[in-house]
């Protein structure tokens, strides 16, 4: 009997908030395996803000998703079947995985997947977390980007996210004193009591503007920015002269209805150093992984993952980053039995 795939196919490009009309749910038998091709079942969807960016057609850093596409996503899969030396059934694989049940990777592209070792020693979503994308981010944006030194100050926005919780942590580790922004005193009282930041903003709460000036006398050395709009301008207006801006990400413009921040005067007055950066520009993360390891076997670093059953739901589930509905790292589960 033939596998039926799931696929969730972009139909329109939505606007806001993502809505399950903006995808097509089909449901197509899988053909038969040609030679060095091997079948993967789809165990976990990473849900990243960039997911967002990928179905607008605006120019970015991937092409879009074209209409009709499966959407693109990363995630890890299971091998179950192969007709490639290169793999076995029952390799575990990371990379892009797209929202559906299985798909096939041919082995002449091998090299796009990462192998995870049979026992990861870790839970796979902290594979897609701390100890994945988001911790190597965190990593290098306060290591190599705008490297941050003993008794400065450090802001981090979306600072209870997936990479922003790292970033700070590892903020802490670097000796700094530690400011979170994020939305609501829950997430506030998580930022501090659980992950030991020095303080945090509640930029929900109407005097945010103050609390942040009054968390940060001595200015702001450093600035891990992760929302963008009128987070970022807050921030930039509290930095000292010659302040670093690791500038990872801008998730308040991602949906296409906040305008980011035109007024770059600050960086001028302040002479500040602001460098993008994108994660995928580090070839070898063996050592930043590593080293995450350490910190959470040591203790110093904590994680937390929120993970949510169900691949028909991926677009409402893509919103809880958008609602800031969750805490850590985000991941769709696809095979109720990983
Ligand atoms: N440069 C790179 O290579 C790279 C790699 C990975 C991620 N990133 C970027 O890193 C950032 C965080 O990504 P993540 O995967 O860790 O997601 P995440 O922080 O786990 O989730 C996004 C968070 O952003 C906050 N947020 C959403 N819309 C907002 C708005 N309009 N204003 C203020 N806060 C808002 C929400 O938290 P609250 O509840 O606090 O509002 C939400 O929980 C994103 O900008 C992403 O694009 C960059």
């Amino acid at each position: 009997m033939s596998i039926i795939n799931r696929e969730l196919r972009l139909k329109h490009r939505p606007e806001g908030m993502v809505r399950r009309e903006d995808f097509d749910l089909v449901r197509a038998p899988l053909s038969e395996l040609n030679d060095g091709e091997v079948l993967v079942r789809v165990l976990y969807i990473s849900m990243d803000p960039t997911n967002r960016v990928w179905m607008r057609d605006i120019p970015q850093y991937m092409p879009p998703v074209a209409i009709g596409e499966v959407m693109r996503a990363g995630g890890i899969g299971r091998v179950v079947q192969s007709r490639s030396s290169q793999f076995a059934e029952g390799d575990l694989v990371q990379g892009f995985v797209g929202w559906q049940d299985y798909f096939v990777i041919h082995e002449s592209a091998a090299n796009a997947y990462l192998r995870l070792p049979a026992d990861p020693g870790i839970p796979l979503p902290r594979l897609l977390g701390a100890c994945g994308t988001s911790g190597v981010t965190a990593y290098y944006g306060l290591t190599d980007i705008a490297p941050v030194e003993a008794g400065e100050t450090l802001v981090v926005s979306a600072a209870a996210g997936s990479v922003g919780s790292i970033a700070g942590q590892i903020g802490k580790i670097m000796g700094a004193r530690v400011i979170g922004i994020a939305g609501g005193a829950d997430k506030c009282g998580y930022l501090v009591d659980e992950l030991g930041f020095d303080a945090a903003v509640d930029y929900k709460a109407p005097e945010w503007k103050k609390a942040l000036k009054d968390a940060t006398p001595n200015g702001v050395h450093v600035n891990f920015e992760n929302v963008g709009g009128d987070i970022m301008k807050a921030v930039l207006s509290r930095m000292v002269l010659h302040g670093r801006v690791a500038l990872c990400g801008l998730i308040s413009g991602y949906a296409g209805d906040t305008k980011p921040s035109d007024d770059f005067s600050v960086i001028v007055v302040k002479r500040l150093a602001v460098r993008g950066f994108l994660v995928f520009d580090y070839k070898k993360t063996k050592q930043a992984v590593h080293t995450l390891r350490g910190w959470i076997r040591e203790g110093k670093l904590k994680t937390e993952e929120t993970v949510v059953d169900g691949l028909e739901d991926a677009p409402l589930v893509l919103n809880r980053l958008f609602d800031g509905s969750h805490k850590g790292k985000l991941v769709l589960r696809v095979d109720p039995h990983a």
